[in-house]
């Protein structure tokens, strides 16, 4: 498996920073990962790197999904798409806990570690007691020939080329879409999964690129906001299911680059402490893309309207009666349930970019932060 990355992949192209440059790389990189293992004339997801057999597969009782900060939040993700359409009990875990806690894992075990640069020391060390423990391990890796891509059975390589910015966007992007990949791959060996219902996820996967973009095209109206709220002193992002990871990536970017406190919540675990912390000008990034969830969520959020804190919310296109609730709306276009963690974050990618700037901070190389931790 051949990735060229050449040298024009690694400059700013006329963007102020890398960061913004990434974001605005997004469509392509969706594409990228996701077209060449969807091929048109075969009715099913082509997996190059994967030697996981069908009966291997069939034996498998667990799954592990481990890794460290925005790619710990890709696993959030993949265990709930995995659970719900392959059914296997997944659980998804952040690699220096994991490591620890002496893990029950045996040949009937599966493991997906995620990692951009394929080269974090935790992950890298959960990678290593699956094997010793004889669970074949799935790698969603960004650089290839890392040292993750070379020590797990399988890579499903993510094919966003390089990152530079320290906070991870386009990355993240392209691990979810891997992991979008692998649930509807497990599903479907597994028999869970009609082909006639994959032929639908297909056509929505092939539309994602293009939803991508339209996202990106509020772009002005993001950075409105970001003025808007720029003084805000503690965020609180809530989202229920799916949105409940996108709701930690989104407070992780914003702690990351711009420095403010940023706390995410299970949208229905608000009332038992969080709530308390609410008062006038709190910012609430309220996330409703899980539709399913809607009403539970918007009832969460009127809530804490209620006690005064502003209310930004992202959702889907057509659910406009958000708009009598919140105080300002980001829409995302509609897609299949499966695939809205993508399109719901992306506005947090931006809203978190224009702090920084804002505050003037080193966006691209925040303080304290490294690209790769490679020590423990
Ligand atoms: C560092 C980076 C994060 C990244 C994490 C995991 O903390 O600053 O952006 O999410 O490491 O890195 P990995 O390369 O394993 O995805």
């Amino acid at each position: 498996f051949n990735v060229t990355w050449d040298i024009k992949a690694a400059q700013k192209d006329g963007y102020d920073h890398y960061m913004l440059k990434e974001i605005f790389e997004q469509p392509k990189v969706v594409k990228d990962t996701l077209a060449p293992r969807l091929p048109m004339d075969q009715d099913d997801i082509v997996l190059d790197n994967i030697t996981l057999t069908k009966e291997v597969l069939e034996k498998i009782n667990k799954i592990y999904i481990v890794a460290c900060g925005t790619a710990s939040y890709t696993g959030l993700v993949g265990k709930y798409l995995i659970e719900r359409v392959a059914r296997i009990p997944v659980v998804a875990e952040v690699a220096s806990e994991f490591r620890y806690r002496d893990p029950i894992m045996d040949e009937n075990t599966l493991m997906i570690v995620v990692s951009q640069s394929g080269e974090t020391a935790d992950t890298l060390a959960a990678l290593r007691l699956a094997k010793q423990a004889g669970a074949h391990v799935i790698g969603i890796v960004n650089v290839v020939g890392s040292t993750i891509s070379r020590d797990a059975d399988d890579v499903l390589y993510t094919l966003a080329g390089p990152e530079i910015a320290v906070a991870s966007t386009k990355a993240y992007s392209a691990q979810l879409c891997a992991m979008y990949l692998l649930s509807i791959k497990i599903a479907m060996e597994l028999g869970k999964l009609s082909k006639d219902a994959f032929i639908e996820l297909r056509k929505e996967l092939y539309l994602l690129p293009e939803k991508v973009s339209q996202v990106l095209s509020q772009v002005d109206d993001i950075k409105a906001l970001a003025d808007k709220y720029i003084n805000s002193k503690n965020v609180f992002y809530i989202g229920r299911g799916l949105d409940f990871a996108v709701s930690m990536e989104g407070a992780l970017k914003l702690k990351e680059i711009a420095y403010l406190h940023a706390e995410p919540y299970a949208a229905g675990e608000l009332k038992h402490g969080p709530i308390a912390l609410i008062e006038d000008n709190s910012l609430l990034v309220g996330l409703t893309a899980h539709e399913e969830l809607y009403d539970k969520t918007v009832s969460n959020i009127k809530e804490v309207k209620a006690r005064g804190a502003n209310v930004l919310a992202i959702a889907l296109e057509d659910n406009k009666d958000i708009s009598k609730i919140a105080d300002d709306v980001i829409y995302v276009p509609r897609t299949h349930w499966m695939f809205t963690s993508l399109l719901a974050n992306i506005p947090q990618q931006i809203f978190a970019y224009y702090i920084s700037v804002g505050l003037g901070h080193d966006v691209d190389k925040p303080r304290n932060l490294a690209k790769s931790v490679t020590v423990e």
